[in-house]
């Protein structure tokens, strides 16, 4: 969900006045004003936003990004206060499948949908599923949108197709506290008649399955705290052109009923 309040809170000097406004508050017949851009550099990349004039006379946002200052560890504040997702927002196309899909076979919940115009015209549909507790006691949530704007009609769904990558690339992962959770959920699906994937990553284990867009959601349970040593070369191997090769993780296929087929470790 877009926050624009807090984004201007963080740039007291944009000079703004009145602060952002979009076209769904702007009157038709307003002048399109001149586009003015306000940088905000709050962590590497940068990010650019600008309010641009529409041909309709209403008023968009456009967000960039741009560079880097640079790779350290030195902004790490991780142990200070914990920064889980609040949630991830991604655009569909079928709103009773995702329901279905979501409530029935992930086993969230839906709590909340937001209806209200959209800055290009045309309006949106912007909903929630409580996915659980966090571990700093919030409420973690999935959101989706369903967007009716006429020029959008068409766009992709799939965030892999989207992009060119394989399936694998782009996908949603939600925790599993325990390895009852895990393999509820593992069963859960299976009874959905879902064929589930699931790998030893060695510091977690995973199982995956798409969504009806899709776009591949997984189960994730850590088995084990990472080492100081992991941690001390994290950003070494990040770096390194020629990093050494982790062996292939083992998997297995579940298929919805009968024993696992595996696939051994390399
Ligand atoms: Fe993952």
């Amino acid at each position: 969900m877009l926050r624009l309040r807090g984004a201007r809170a963080r740039s007291p000097s944009s000079g703004l006045g009145g602060g952002f406004t979009i076209a769904s508050t702007l009157p038709a017949n307003n002048a399109p004003p001149k586009a003015s851009t306000i940088h905000f550099k709050r962590s590497a990349p940068r990010n650019i936003l600008t309010i641009v004039p529409l041909p309709d006379g209403s008023t968009g946002i456009n967000f960039a990004s741009s560079g880097h200052s640079g790779l350290s560890q030195r902004g790490f504040i991780g142990n200070t206060s914990p920064m889980g997702f609040h949630h991830v927002a991604i655009a569909i196309h079928d709103t009773k499948a995702n329901y279905q899909f979501y409530t029935e076979v992930m086993g969230f919940e839906l709590v909340k949908t937001v209806t209200a115009p959209t800055p290009e015209g045309g309006y949106s549909k912007h909903f929630f599923y409580s996915t659980g507790q966090t571990g700093s006691g919030e409420q973690g949530m999935i959101a989706f949108w369903e967007i009716h704007v006429d020029s959008l009609e068409g766009f992709e769904t799939n965030l892999n197709k989207g992009a060119g990558l394989p399936w694998w690339a782009n996908h949603l992962a939600f925790d599993a506290p325990t390895v009852a959770d895990f393999e509820r959920h593992r069963e859960r699906w299976r009874a959905h008649g879902q064929t589930v994937l699931e790998v030893d990553h060695e510091f977690c284990r995973s199982i995956y399955i798409r969504d009806p867009e899709g776009n591949t959601v997984e189960f994730c349970l850590t088995t084990r705290d990472f080492t100081p040593e992991e941690k001390a070369h994290a950003l070494e191997l990040l770096l390194d052109p020629n990093p050494p090769m982790e062996k292939a993780f083992g998997a297995k296929i579940w298929q919805p009923e009968g024993d696992p087929i595996l696939l051994p470790s390399g």
